[in-house]
């Protein structure tokens, strides 16, 4: 059927409707009120809250509220070890570290190598936690404040969150993880309790602090059923309930409906790709361009299904005014899908080349932000 799309935390099909969404997991938008607000606090609005990448969220008035009155509260968000990281992963990301610099907010990051083995990503658990600390070199050189960052893998900092995800978990019923998730009885039990210990980092800081911390979870929208469950136990325990700011997913080179995945190399740019790899994919990714050069010139093209126009607009075109220039240049046919490529080639590549040396230091900086049991 076509308009019909998927979206649970494993999987993501079809063109996504986000406004739909929206209503089918009951968070609210962001709303202009909200971004005055935010922008009172931050002096400026980050480029993904200005155009709606960020775009929906829950409760995040009482953070700002409790920023106003000068309470701290912390951030947590978290990756699964995947073989490649591309900018789709990162998009959060790049969020969260102005988040933490706006809001001198303490991070928590959370590596779920668990996860990753018990949704049969890894065969191997000891895989999981290496992919994990491969990754682990993305996030350092995302350039977060190494004094305000903690870093930690389940497998490594369980006696942390064991505790908490222990009284989460015997909140949360067998017949609540079916209906959220579409679990069955072929589920193996590691996944039906694995909601609980991706729960447990929001409660961490108030659990370490000994009073109610607030926190707030950037993450992509795929996230939320976790975190309606963690927000529907936590009076129970007495922490208070986690807040979230949700993202679009950015959409896939190969098109509106194609997925960005490790298995599909093609689909988005990795952290790792050589510039050539790169440049490569660029060239060859899908745009709402016409089929001919004439065609195009009289006609012009649609920005709105590219995948190249996605990208800068998603995160390597911080000018609005210049955004707004291709957008109309793409639409009038003043401009070619060739030459719009390799203006975004352009961004994208200083950005890997800086990545690529920011990461190759991170080697040496893993202490700094890993915390373990
Ligand atoms: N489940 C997420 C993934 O598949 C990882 C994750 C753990 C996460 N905790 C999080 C993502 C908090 C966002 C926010 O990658």
């Amino acid at each position: 059927m076509p308009g019909d799309f998927v979206v649970t935390p494993w999987e993501v099909k079809g063109q996504v409707d986000y406004e739909r969404l929206i209503t089918q997991f009951g968070t609210q938008r962001i709303t202009a009120d909200l971004l005055d607000r935010i922008r009172k606090i931050t002096g400026e609005l980050h480029p993904m809250l200005r155009r709606g990448v960020f775009y929906s969220h829950r409760d995040l008035e009482s953070i700002l509220s409790a920023h106003e009155k000068g309470k701290p509260f912390a951030l947590y968000t978290g990756r699964g070890p995947s073989s490649g990281i591309h900018i789709g992963h990162m998009l959060p990301w790049f969020f969260t570290k102005w988040l933490q610099e706006k809001f001198k907010a303490t991070l928590y990051f959370q590596i779920t190598d668990d996860e990753k083995f018990l949704f049969k990503d890894f065969d191997n658990l000891e895989e999981a936690t290496k992919v994990g600390y491969d990754n682990i070199l993305d996030i350092i050189a995302m350039g977060f404040d190494p004094k305000r960052t903690r870093i930690f893998l389940d497998t490594e900092y369980i006696r942390h969150l064991y505790p908490i995800a222990v009284e989460v978990a015997k909140r949360i019923t067998f017949s609540t993880t079916q209906a959220v998730f579409g679990f069955e009885n072929a589920n193996n039990i590691g996944e039906i309790f694995y909601t609980s210990l991706q729960a447990a980092p929001a409660f961490l800081p108030t659990v370490e602090a000994g009073h109610e911390v607030p926190v707030l979870i950037p993450c992509g929208i795929d996230q939320d059923p976790h975190f309606r469950i963690t927000r529907d136990v936590a009076p129970k325990l007495g922490y208070p309930k986690p807040a979230l700011i949700h993202n679009k997913l950015l959409p896939s080179l190969l098109g509106p409906t194609g997925k960005m995945s490790a298995s599909i190399p093609e689909s988005s740019i990795f952290t790792t790709d050589t510039e050539a790899q790169a440049h490569k994919k660029v060239t060859n990714a899908f745009t709402g361009g016409r089929a001919t050069v004439e065609e195009q010139r009289r006609l012009g093209a649609n920005p709105y299904i590219c995948s190249i126009f996605a990208q800068y607009t998603y995160i390597f075109e911080p000018d609005d005014t210049h955004l707004a220039e291709v957008e109309r240049t793409c639409k009038s046919g003043e401009r070619l899908c060739g030459d719009c490529k390799e203006e975004l080639w352009g961004k994208i590549r200083t950005w890997l080349k800086a990545h690529h040396a920011a990461r190759e230091k991170a080697k040496d900086r893993i202490e700094e932000f890993v915390v373990r049991d």
